[in-house]
């Protein structure tokens, strides 16, 4: 059973920015959040906002306001910039929720949950603006959906802003090369401009970058707890989310009521710096899809194998590389469907394949036919789409893979590497993954100069107050299911939950499955049995013979409590973007 088209504008998005061509994204006008890492490529966001949170005074304790509109409450929490100095300087952190049912201090309240959408830098409060009200339906209405904005990220204050203007931004973003295998210079050239920006970002945020880390973040996270009046921790962190919350358990063992990391990478190659082993499962994602698609005479590409259609799309590919496919929409919108185009929307479709990949392949076959509209609308590049507002006081432009690298190479060992070092680097990572070009976190960070003011490496280890769970999808294209398995080990009684699903994080799929044990987790401390395996509902294209038990006939057969809360997990999983 296929989702309707849901994520079309979504990944339109990404990859418009991730290919560093001209376009404007509205962070706040969307549902959902950024990025892991793949996204780390969407250079340019613009943040504009209905709501002043500058006339929200920070404060000690929590003042909650309405903003945005019903039900939503805002406030700012002052903490200590560093909280090795509590009586020095101070920051400001933005705080959104989606209350529970029940005011705080009801008997049937349950405290707040904290959410991390990944990236690092992607807005927790945008991410709850746009899902709290599908969460509270998920995990259960006795609890407030907590979303707070890390060091330096949108609200919270001091923000990180290395690019002075838009103007810059969009300077750099047009100079910016694309995928690391594209052209003979471009590893050379990213590699340059990454030594460019680590000095940009050294000379004029030092200050703020050093109080960014995931150490100083956890502190946070204990400090939003203690400001509702408890002590123990409710967390569901996603992709980075998933360091955030790890890194916090092992500061803080005590302080863990329910921690759920889903998507889990491993620590100990973060906080090297090293982003080599990420695409551990990436190939199997596309092999999935691939076989999805020789399942079923409805796909685009059909042939009678994976392997078969492997080879098609490397045809496509090969002749994309040559002959890329000029387009001109109806509108005065035109540009070039080329081989990196193509390359990274079946990355990027990766991510979320049940979304997006029927309609990815609907417009390669277009192109195999030499036309390349489709994949440039699917593509959602726009060529006349941005407009200088240069000066605007309410915008400010920030540039995500600065923000990224702000925290995970602030928070990383010192890495220098020379070029040759890094083409090694690159040649190891092909080895294992065809997508290793796409990867380029690890560049940002042989640029960085600034470190962290308090940086936490590990040990990853703790008997934690309440039992963790992990959960890790079977084919995840940049957080592979080995690095959950691997980081539970070190957390007393920590169980992982293996979602059987292509796709980043456990919400690129719908599972009623994984969703009761959510549910469960979070009510009554449920954890499933240790080798738990949940199946998701869907397809990514329509298989013909269908044996057994189907998505669609399972849901027939539901009670209607079951089939509520797998509406609510679908229409969660079509918002979700990561
Ligand atoms: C780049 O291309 C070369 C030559 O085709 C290949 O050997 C190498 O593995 C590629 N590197 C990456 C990171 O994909
Ligand atoms: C957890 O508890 C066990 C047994 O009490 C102890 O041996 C171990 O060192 C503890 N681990 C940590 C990280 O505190
Ligand atoms: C929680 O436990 C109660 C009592 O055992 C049970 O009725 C309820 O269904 C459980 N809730 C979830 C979400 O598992
Ligand atoms: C999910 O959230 C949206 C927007 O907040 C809402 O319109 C929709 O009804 C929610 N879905 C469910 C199943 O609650």
């Amino acid at each position: 059973m296929s989702k309707p088209h849901t994520k079309r504008g979504r990944i339109l998005q990404h990859c418009l920015l991730a290919l560093g061509i001209v376009g404007l994204w509205k962070a706040y006008n969307a549902s959902g959040p950024l990025e892991l890492s793949p996204h780390a490529n969407r250079e340019v966001q613009v943040l504009a906002d209905t709501f002043d949170w500058f006339k929200l005074l920070p404060s000690e304790t929590l003042e909650w306001v309405r903003c945005y509109q019903e039900p939503f409450q805002c406030a700012r929490l002052e903490v200590p910039l560093d909280y090795a100095k509590p009586r020095g300087q101070k920051a400001a952190v933005a705080l959104l929720k989606y209350p529970s049912k029940y005011p705080v201090g009801h008997e049937k309240w349950r405290g707040p949950i904290l959410f991390n959408p990944g990236g690092p830098g992607v807005s927790g409060v945008s991410f709850v603006r746009g899902l709290g009200a599908n969460m509270s339906k998920i995990i259960g209405d006795e609890f407030d959906m907590l979303g707070f904005d890390p060091r330096g990220i949108g609200h919270t204050t001091p923000q990180l802003v290395v690019l002075d203007t838009q103007a810059e931004v969009m300077t750099w973003s047009l100079q910016y090369p694309p995928l690391i295998n594209s052209t003979v210079d471009a590893l050379a050239k990213l590699h340059g401009y990454w030594k460019i920006m680590g000095e940009l970002a050294d000379e004029r945020q030092a200050h703020t970058a050093a109080h960014m880390s995931t150490a100083i973040v956890a502190r946070d996270m204990l400090a939003i707890t203690k400001a509702h009046g408890r002590d123990k921790l409710q967390y569901w962190g996603f992709s980075y989310g998933s360091v955030l919350g790890i890194t916090y358990s092992a500061m803080f063992p005590d302080n863990v009521g329910r921690v759920i990391v889903d998507g889990v990478v491993d620590l100990e190659n973060y906080y090297s710096g090293a982003w080599d082993n990420n695409l551990m499962d990436a190939d199997k994602a596309l092999a999935m899809v691939l076989d999805s698609c020789a399942a079923s005479s409805t796909c685009p590409l059909h042939e009678a194998t994976g392997k078969l259609i492997s080879k098609r799309l490397d045809a496509i590919l090969a002749r994309l590389k040559t002959d890329p496919i000029p387009v001109r929409t109806s509108g005065s919108n035109y540009g070039m469907v080329d081989f990196s185009l193509a390359r990274t929307l079946l990355f990027l479709g990766l991510t979320e394949p049940v979304g997006t990949y029927p309609l990815i392949f609907a417009a390669l076959a277009e192109v195999e036919k030499g036309n390349g509209d489709l994949l440039f609308a699917v593509s959602g590049v726009k060529a006349s789409s941005w407009q200088c507002e240069c000066g605007g006081a309410e915008e400010l432009a920030t540039f995500p893979a600065v923000t990224l690298a702000a925290v995970a190479c602030s928070d990383a060992d010192v890495v220098r590497e020379d070029l040759d070092q890094l083409k090694q680097h690159y040649a190891n990572m092909a080895r294992l993954s065809n997508f290793a070009e796409y990867w380029r976190i690890h560049v940002y960070c042989t640029g960085w100069k600034v470190r962290a003011v308090e940086r936490f490496n590990g040990p990853f280890v703790g008997n934690t107050s309440f039992p963790m769970l992990f959960i890790g999808n079977t084919a995840d294209p940049v957080t592979p299911l080995w690095a959950a398995k691997k980081m539970s080990k070190g957390f007393k009684g920590a169980v992982v939950l293996t979602q059987n699903s292509p796709g980043h994080c456990s919400l690129a799929a719908t599972s009623l499955c994984s969703s009761k044990y959510i549910r469960a987790y979070f009510q009554n401390g449920t954890l499933p049995a240790p080798g738990t395996v949940c199946e998701d509902e869907d397809e990514i294209f329509t298989p013909d013979n269908v044996n057994g038990v189907t998505g669609e006939r399972r849901t027939k057969a539901l009670s209607a409590e079951d089939r509520e809360l797998m509406d609510a997990a679908r229409d969660l999983s079509s918002r979700f973007e990561i």
